[in-house]
């Protein structure tokens, strides 16, 4: 299986991994033939790619993150969570139980490196987002070797810190054009609106709150609201920030075209130790591949490869099979190889 973007599908091929609408329900199932009319319909709903199978990638196995059926659980109940901010004994109930599963399948699973592409709609953004970043909040909190009972409290903060922009209008929130000063300003207001809330509401701990209120402060002290700098942000606030970055940077919208992950990975080690903390970063890059398993890419000596697999000692150099000779190379332990390097990653 290996993931394609909508603008390269072509009609024959076939669908590797069902996609389903924000309520879990199949659009299009997995082993469909794609046809025409099947690929426009995934442009007009904004799906960025999807996976297929062909004889290429047919023996390659994709492990999400998380299970396909806590994805759509968890999605449902933060499109719940963020819509119905009235019944909050149960909305508390629910973060807890989705922060609860998503430790625990991290936890539980076997792959150090994960590969962090999902399966988007526009609808769905704002809950495909903030799943996402409480997914990846936790990763970086197994990468850190944080008690189990703080992985759950990051992780929560994590699918929690949007939620102020419940509160702003969506008119301001989905504008295209150039945002007026004021209106910028009330956009950057949802960290505060979305801490003041929870810490009002929710009996949930501190760092939860602290770190929704401080997920755009910088390490270098230019984000928001109070031009905090390094270890004065909490740690809670410098892993969201990091994580909210790279799913915003990975995922389309109305305005942005999405980068693919390499791409996105770069972005965040440009900004090493402004944006980002770095040692965070340093254990982001360990986890989060690059090139995920599936991948093709163009090599220096003008091969065509897929990924394999990951290795997360030097996750820019992955293991890779030529896709028509079928050799397997390992470029960060294959001698021979080692002035052959990445030129391009294919279809996307
Ligand atoms: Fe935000």
């Amino acid at each position: 299986m290996r993931y394609v973007p909508v603008l390269c599908l072509k009609e024959g091929m076939k669908l590797g991994k069902s996609i389903y609408s924000t309520e879990g329900v199949v659009l299009l199932a997995e082993d469909v033939v794609l046809t025409e009319e099947y690929i426009s319909s995934l442009v007009k709903i904004g799906v960025n790619g999807v996976y297929i199978d062909d004889s290429i990638s047919s023996d390659i196995e994709v492990k999400n993150v998380i299970s396909d059926e806590l994805r759509i659980q968890a999605i449902k109940s933060i499109k719940s969570i963020y819509n119905n901010s009235s019944n909050i004994g149960r909305t508390i109930n629910m973060v807890e139980n989705i922060a609860k599963s998503i430790m625990f399948e991290i936890l539980n699973s076997k792959n150090i490196m994960i590969n962090m592409i999902d399966i988007k709609t526009f609808d769905d953004y704002m809950y495909t987002h903030c799943l996402n970043v409480g997914v990846l909040a936790a990763v970086v909190g197994v990468g850190l070797n944080l008690e189990t009972k703080r992985i759950e409290k990051l992780t929560a903060a994590g699918l929690l810190h949007d939620i102020g922009k419940v509160f702003i209008s969506k008119e301001v929130l989905n504008k295209t054009e150039n945002l007026t000063k004021e209106e910028e300003k009330l956009i950057q207001s949802h960290s505060e609106l979305g801490y003041k809330y929870i810490k009002q509401y929710y009996t949930i701990p501190v760092t939860s709150y602290v770190g929704v209120l401080q997920h755009h402060e910088r390490f270098d002290g230019k984000g928001y609201p109070d031009g905090k700098k390094g270890e004065e942000i909490s740690k809670f606030g410098r892993i969201i920030c990091l994580c909210d970055a790279y799913d915003k940077l990975v995922t389309k919208t109305a305005t942005t075209k999405a980068c693919i992950p390499s791409e996105a990975i770069e972005y965040i080690m440009a900004n090493n130790g402004q944006i980002f903390d770095p040692k965070l970063v340093k254990i982001f890059l360990r986890r989060v591949a690059p090139y995920p398993v599936g991948s093709i890419l163009k090599l220096s000596n003008g091969e065509r490869v897929i990924v394999i697999e990951n290795n997360e000692e030097c996750s820019i150099r992955p293991k890779v099979r030529n896709v028509e000779t079928k050799e397997i190379y390992d470029l960060t332990y294959d001698w021979n190889l080692r002035n052959v390097t990445i030129v391009a990653v294919e279809d996307i």
